[in-house]
């Protein structure tokens, strides 16, 4: 099975800028990118970033809203925030080398499978990956389903055993790819597969039953409301989410989640007051849009805003400034925010 797995692997393995070495920060730094996110978008960002912070050094004593606006549109960003301080750790205590050992879990951001993906990638160990793209090869090779934390075991267990001693990061990777490229969740293509006479769901002609769905829970909704909150001179205010935070250090225009019940006036005027102390006028609707995040969908909505009361305090936020839309591209901003700047510029 390793060995018809590697010749696959071999013969057809994509390629991939992460691919061309060995060097444990840019596998490390691939594989963080990779966790949430799909190769092909993947590429740019990564291209960018070893192009910008070329080792571990670099990203130590880089500022971290530099590293945000080269992550920006990535999502997850506590990832970019979990590397940094990483990188901070490996410089500062362990002389800038990142270790091959159990020592690289204690780093910010390195849970099972970024510990599995680069010690078996660049330290040649042999740790078995677990992503979802393995889970449902094996969810099928076996016709079992490994979802919780006990059938995971199991099934590290059982690759324990498999996995290539000699090539145990092409193993990992191998897999990936086949469940990526070939053992897809939908249209698999099993003529494609070099272990398919193994697969018991591909002989029992049971592959679209595997891995068996679990019901989703529904995802919660929300309606936003920010301002676009102008001064004489036309500058319009952005604040900077805490580090700690969803989207964190990153810039928005300030508002916040309608409640029940609320109108969407209401709630911006409520979240201006208690975010910024001041009491504004609401003007024109200026835009609105839909986004989806892994936990929850949100409406935006954006209006144009006078200050009438008040001395900004900074309650939550990190920073605060004036800016134009000229200016946005020195700033990192959310998706959804890019999303309305793009509706603001064209009213
Ligand atoms: N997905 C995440 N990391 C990967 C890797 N190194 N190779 C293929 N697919 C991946």
């Amino acid at each position: 099975m390793k060995k018809k797995l590697l010749n696959w692997y071999d013969l057809n393995k994509k390629d991939m800028p992460w691919r061309d070495n060995q060097d444990p920060y840019r596998i490390w730094v691939s594989e963080v990118m990779l966790q949430q996110t799909q190769v092909s978008t993947v590429i740019p960002y990564y291209k960018r970033w070893v192009q910008k912070f070329p080792n571990i050094k670099d990203l130590a004593e880089a500022d971290i809203d530099d590293i945000l606006k080269l992550w920006e549109g990535l999502g997850y960003y506590r990832r970019a925030h979990n590397l940094k301080s990483a990188s901070e750790i490996v410089v500062s205590e362990l002389n800038g080398l990142i270790p091959g050992n159990a020592e690289f879990k204690n780093l910010p951001g390195v849970g099972d499978y970024i510990y599995a993906a680069v010690l078996s990638i660049a330290f040649n160990k042999p740790i078995p990956v677990i992503d979802g793209n393995v889970k449902r090869v094996f969810s099928r090779f076996y016709e079992q389903d490994f979802t919780n934390s006990t059938e995971i075991k199991k099934l590290q267990e059982k690759l324990l055993k498999l996995i290539c001693q000699e090539r145990p990061g092409c193993f990992n990777q191998a897999l990936m790819d086949l469940g990526r490229e070939v053992c897809k969740p939908q249209n698999p293509k099993c003529q494609d597969c070099p272990i398919l006479e193994k697969c018991k769901a591909y002989i029992n002609k049971t592959v679209e039953l595997y891995p068996h769905k679990t019901k989703k829970k529904k995802t919660p909704f929300f309606d936003v409301v920010v301002g676009y909150i102008e001064n004489d001179e036309e500058n319009f205010i952005i604040t900077k989410r805490p580090n700690d935070k969803m989207l964190g250090g990153l810039w928005e225009l300030p508002g916040g989640k309608k409640e029940k019940r609320e109108s969407l006036k209401n709630a911006l005027m409520r979240e201006l007051k208690e975010e910024l102390n001041i009491e504004v006028s609401i003007h024109a609707k200026l835009g609105m849009i839909e986004h989806s995040y892994s936990h929850m969908k949100i409406k935006l909505h954006a209006y144009k805003c006078k200050i009438e009361k008040g001395e900004i305090e900074i309650r939550e936020a990190q920073g605060l400034k004036w800016i134009q839309l000229k200016d946005i591209k020195q700033y990192s901003f959310p998706t959804a925010n890019h999303k309305l700047f793009n509706q603001i510029s064209q009213n």
